[in-house]
């Protein structure tokens, strides 16, 4: 079985996604992580040394094969992860437990100023610009989010809190 976590930058697919493994016995992937450790190198480093296409493909190629396996799994997509090619396609193909992990503009941006270094899209927009920025960019992907089978709304909520919501709707 496999449970995706989808969300924009800072959304929390991470923490979440490493809790829920633990609290299910569910072997945890981050994606970002399995690409960084399959190309041996960091993301700023893709995008600034070989293209965000480059990247692009590749996380398209380690979706495909991470979703193919036979392992219980939770995956924490990228932020853009669903939003090229058919990616999102694959991953409602893969599995019906895709959770849309959805957080206010507001709470984004604030989360996001202090993280922004590690995050090649966003890494040289001003913290009094991150609001624009991540509204314009959300309402981009918010297409493709929205696909996923269930959306969680996440401000002010403990990451437990958010599992047990999630957890009573796996199937
Ligand atoms: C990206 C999000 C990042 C990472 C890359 C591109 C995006 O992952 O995949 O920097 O396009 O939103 P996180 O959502 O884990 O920051």
């Amino acid at each position: 079985m496999k449970i995706v976590l989808i969300g924009y930058m800072g959304s929390g697919k991470t923490t979440i996604g490493k809790k829920m493994a633990d609290k299910l016995k569910f072997d945890f992937l981050d994606l970002d992580d399995y690409i960084i450790e399959s190309e041996g190198m960091a993301i700023r480093d893709i995008f600034k040394e070989k293209g965000e296409l480059y990247f692009r493909k590749k996380e398209h190629e380690y979706l495909d094969e991470v979703l193919t396996t036979e392992q219980n799994l939770v995956l924490s997509t990228g932020g853009g992860t669903p939003c090229y090619g058919k990616n999102m396609e694959t991953i409602l193909k893969n599995t019906p437990n895709a959770f849309y992990l959805r957080v206010s503009i507001k709470e984004l941006a604030q989360r996001l100023s202090k993280e922004k270094e590690y995050r090649p899209l966003i890494k040289n927009i001003p913290d009094d610009d991150l609001p624009e920025f991540v509204g314009k960019h959300l309402f981009e992907r918010s297409f493709f989010y929205s696909k996923a089978a269930h959306t969680i709304m996440c401000d002010n909520k403990e990451p437990e809190d958010i599992i047990k919501e999630i957890e009573v709707l796996i199937t």
